[in-house]
């Protein structure tokens, strides 16, 4: 794993869609402070010093790059429960939640070039926002290591963690592009907190209200209302739970 550290950086995302070409699959960008992060579906993620955000760059041949978020969301979830002894479920398709509020975000990109497809994943987890940082930010549903467990990460800490998380992420890849998507749904299943649950689907301007009843081999969330089911796509979709967040 070949890892790049800037101490600021508009995006990782952004700097390794721009610089893809330099490098090798498997190489890690990360960033101190991100000065212009960007979540999904247009949103933007401002990531103080303290935190992690981190990219993960992949080559890929298939062209096929839908199940990578979710690849994301479990090696996180995994490493991060791992770490801090909490138990993290994800929120469909790959946010990351302790004790009911977020966590961590995630964002692939697609790269395509003559060869392959490059796929940037890039991962941000808050580590010692503040509920004042969250009030000012107004993100009511946010939350941090520190605020959730007390825990303070330093710097080495946190480049640990995030070796961590993207060694986990390159190696359930590769297992998930050699064995099937069998081999990555049983892990993603155990964390899924919207199966089941009552959902309120945004998208393309429309608000639906149905069931979550898991995900499909794309990676899609198989959603039923009024007795008929449809899938909807982690691109141009948000969900929300009935009752809360989830
Ligand atoms: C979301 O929940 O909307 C996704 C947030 C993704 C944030 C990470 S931080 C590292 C990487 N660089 C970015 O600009 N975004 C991702």
């Amino acid at each position: 794993m070949k890892l790049v550290h800037f101490s600021t950086l508009s995006s990782t995302n952004t700097y390794l869609k721009q610089h893809a070409a330099e490098y090798p699959t498997g190489t890690v960008v990360i960033a101190d402070v991100q000065t212009e992060g960007r979540g999904r579906l247009g949103r933007s993620w401002q990531m103080p010093g303290g935190n992690l955000c981190f990219s993960v760059l992949f080559a890929d041949q298939s062209g096929d790059w839908s199940l990578y978020p979710l690849c994301c969301a479990v090696a996180a979830a995994e490493v991060l429960e791992e770490t801090m002894g909490e138990s993290i479920g994800i929120k469909w398709p790959n946010d990351l939640i302790l004790k009911g509020k977020k966590l961590c975000g995630i964002l692939c990109e697609a790269v395509p070039s003559a060869n392959d497809t490059r796929i940037i994943c890039g991962i941000g987890v808050n580590v010692s926002l503040e509920q004042a940082d969250f009030d000012r930010m107004e993100l009511p549903y946010a939350t941090s290591v520190k605020l959730a467990t007390g825990r303070v990460f330093n710097d080495e800490e946190r480049l640990s963690l995030a070796k961590k998380i993207a060694a986990r992420l390159i190696e359930t890849v590769d297992n998930w592009k050699t064995n099937g998507f069998s081999a990555l749904k049983p892990r993603y299943d155990a964390r899924l907190l919207n199966q089941n649950r009552e959902v309120r689907v945004l998208y393309q301007n429309r608000t639906i209200e149905a069931v979550a009843r898991g995900i499909n081999e794309q990676g899609y969330l198989v959603c039923e209302a009024n007795g008929s089911r449809f899938t909807v796509h982690s691109g141009e979709a948000s969900v929300r739970g009935l009752y809360g967040y989830v």
